[in-house]
């Protein structure tokens, strides 16, 4: 598959068969993933990689950390904390995070001052796209999410992250288990100016 092919091909998938994914096809994947551009080489992608029972762990100190932050911004986040110690909420919360085999959590570090914190989150971003091709031309299927109990300080506690770090993405990760979507975009031409 080239990479123009890639681009166009590469579809959001929300459900994963139970298959594995073998660690030499995710360290392929992270290995395009670090070939963005970014400005100054500041490189300045993390990925943590969650298969099997560290999602488990996830689960838990997500679920304690919402408990303890008390207000959050999202309507969902919020309606999810109220509800936790009901366990069909938890299930909820379980069904997202382990609904794929593998689950790369993606942070970007901050640079000495706000213009360059800036570059590097589009640089982390860069890479996730990376990420999610290179996942398309080895046949996996990929979902990119985000959520803000991520960013929350027990959950990077947990990942190895600065507390400074920006998280970029939640990549879940698998091999696809639903028929292709329809996919839409608005053509260039609509929003591109010639000047
Ligand atoms: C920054 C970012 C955050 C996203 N967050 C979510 C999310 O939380 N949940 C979700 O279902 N999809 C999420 N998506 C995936 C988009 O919904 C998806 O890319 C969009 O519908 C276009 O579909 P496609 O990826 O198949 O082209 C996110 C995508 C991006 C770039």
């Amino acid at each position: 598959m080239n990479s123009i092919e890639a681009i166009r091909t590469r579809a959001s998938i929300k459900k994963f068969t139970d298959q594995p994914v073998s660690k030499d096809l995710i360290e392929q994947c992270l290995d395009v993933a670090v070939w963005a551009p970014n400005h100054r080489m500041t490189e300045p992608w993390r990925f943590c990689v969650l298969i099997e029972e560290s999602r488990d762990r996830l689960i838990e100190i997500i679920a304690s950390q919402l408990k303890s932050a008390g207000h959050h911004e999202s309507h969902f986040v919020n309606q999810l904390v109220t509800s936790l110690t009901n366990s069909v909420e938890t299930d909820r919360l379980k069904n997202k995070i382990k609904s794929s085999p593998v689950l790369i959590v993606v942070y970007s570090l901050p640079g000495n001052n706000p213009v360059v914190t800036k570059e590097n989150f589009a640089a982390s971003c860069a890479a996730i796209q990376n990420l999610l091709l290179a996942a398309h031309h080895f046949g996996l299927g990929t979902i990119w999410r985000t959520a803000e109990y991520y960013d929350g300080p027990k959950v990077k506690e947990f990942l190895g992250i600065p507390e400074q770090a920006e998280f970029a993405g939640a990549i879940h990760m698998g091999y696809s288990n639903q028929s292709q979507t329809e996919r839409k975009r608005t053509s260039y031409a609509k929003v591109t100016n010639w000047l």
